[in-house]
C-alpha cells in the first residue's frame, strides 16, 4: 500500500425524533471535520432506537429525515461511510454473541440503563439492558481506532473496551481496542430553560431545545425567551450557566472567541445578546435546512446513498464477524 493507512473513527447517533443544535454543535459538526484527516464510518443507529417503544409510521419517517439531515450537515458520502444500523444485520449478530461475554453486573452498572429504566419503568426490556453490547459490536465490527463520544457515553465505551479486551484474551487479538475521541473544539450545549441540564429532543419543555429544522421564527422566539441571570453583563464566568451556554453557541456558530464575544457585547443588554445569538444560529442553519428540502424531495437519491453506505459497511462488518465466528468455533457453513 502506497498511503499510510488512516485511522478509523466511528460513531453513530440515534434517529429518535428531532435531532437538535445541541446534538449538531456537540456532535455532528465535529464528525464533518474529520473526514478528511480519517476514516470514517457513520450510522444512525436504528436498533437502538426500539429499546423503547417507537411508532412505525413515525419510525420509519423519522430515519429517513435523520439520514436526509445529516447529509445536510456534511457527511459526505463520498468521503465516509454513512449507513443505517438496520441495514447491516452484522451488528444484531455480532451484538447476540458479545452478549454472551458480557457479565450480566457489568450491565447492571451501567447508569443510563438505571436512568431509563426508572424512566420507561413499564418497558425495562431485554434490549435496553443488552444495549451497551449493540454498541460493542458497532464500533467493534469496523475495528474503530477511534470513537467520538459524549459524556453520557463514556462508560459504554469502557465496557468496548473491557469486552474486546476479553475477546482477545481469550481467543487470540480479534478486535482492536478503541480510545475516545475528544473533539479540539467541544461544545456541551446545555437547555435553554434550564442550563444546568444538557440540550435534549426528550426535554417537555420544547423552549428548551433548538431544533434542527426549526424555522427562523421559532428560533428567534426561543432565543429570546432563554434563561440568563439578574447580573446584565455578557461575561463568562462561573454562576452564569445561562449566560455561558448562549456564549457557547454563538463562539461554535460564529467562531469567535470568549473574550471577542465579552468585548462585542459591552455595555449592552442581554436582549440583544440574545438576538445576536438567534440571528447567528439561524444564519448558520439556513444552508443546512435548505440543502435537507433538497435531499427528503429526492427519495432515490437517499435510497442509493444509504443502499451503497449499507453494501461498504456490511464488507468490513461481515470480515470481522466471520474471524469471531471462526474463533469461538462456530461449524463454518
Ligand atoms: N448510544 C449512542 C447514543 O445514544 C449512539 C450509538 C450507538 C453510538 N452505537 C454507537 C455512539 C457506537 C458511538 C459508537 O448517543
Amino acid at each position: 500500500m502506497e498511503e499510510q493507512r488512516k485511522q478509523v473513527i466511528f460513531s453513530a447517533i440515534q434517529p429518535s425524533g428531532t435531532i437538535t443544535l445541541g446534538n449538531y454543535l456537540g456532535a455532528l459538526k465535529n464528525w464533518v471535520a474529520l473526514q478528511d484527516e480519517y476514516d470514517c464510518i457513520f450510522s444512525l443507529a436504528d436498533l437502538h432506537t426500539i429499546t423503547v417503544r417507537q411508532d412505525p409510521a413515525k419510525f420509519r419517517k423519522n430515519a429517513l429525515e435523520a439520514y436526509a439531515l445529516l447529509l445536510a450537515c456534511g457527511i459526505d458520502p463520498q468521503k465516509s461511510i454513512f449507513f443505517i444500523q438496520s441495514h447491516v444485520s452484522a451488528h444484531a449478530e455480532l451484538a447476540w454473541v458479545l452478549n454472551c461475554y458480557t457479565q450480566f453486573g457489568e450491565l447492571s452498572r451501567m447508569t443510563q440503563f438505571k436512568d431509563k429504566s426508572a424512566k420507561h419503568a413499564d418497558n425495562i426490556n431485554a434490549g435496553l439492558f443488552a444495549y451497551p453490547s449493540l454498541m460493542a459490536a458497532d464500533i467493534l465490527l469496523y475495528q474503530a481506532d477511534l470513537v467520538p463520544v459524549g459524556a453520557d457515553q463514556k462508560q459504554h465505551l469502557e465496557l468496548t473496551r473491557d469486552i474486546a479486551e476479553r475477546f482477545n484474551a481469550a481467543y487470540s487479538p480479534t478486535f482492536t481496542v478503541p480510545d475516545g475521541y475528544i473533539p479540539k473544539q467541544g461544545a456541551r450545549v446545555m437547555s435553554l430553560q434550564d442550563p444546568t441540564s444538557k440540550m435534549s429532543k426528550s426535554d417537555e419543555n420544547a423552549n428548551g431545545f433548538i431544533a434542527m429544522l426549526d424555522s427562523p421564527d421559532v428560533i428567534m422566539k426561543k432565543f429570546k425567551r432563554a434563561v440568563t441571570d439578574s447580573d446584565a453583563c455578557v461575561r463568562y464566568a462561573e454562576g452564569k450557566d445561562g449566560v455561558n451556554n448562549l456564549m457557547g453557541i454563538y463562539a461554535c456558530v460564529t467562531g469567535k472567541t470568549m473574550d471577542e464575544i465579552e468585548r462585542e457585547f459591552e455595555g449592552r443588554g442581554y436582549g440583544d445578546f440574545k438576538t445576536a445569538v438567534g440571528e447567528a444560529v439561524v444564519d448558520h442553519l439556513r444552508p443546512i435546512q435548505e440543502r435537507f428540502s433538497q435531499y427528503i424531495a429526492d427519495k432515490a437519491y437517499l435510497e442509493s446513498c444509504y443502499r451503497d453506505g449499507a453494501a461498504r459497511a456490511s464488507r468490513i462488518a461481515n470480515r470481522t464477524l466471520s474471524k469471531v465466528m471462526k474463533k469461538i468455533g462456530f461449524l463454518p457453513d
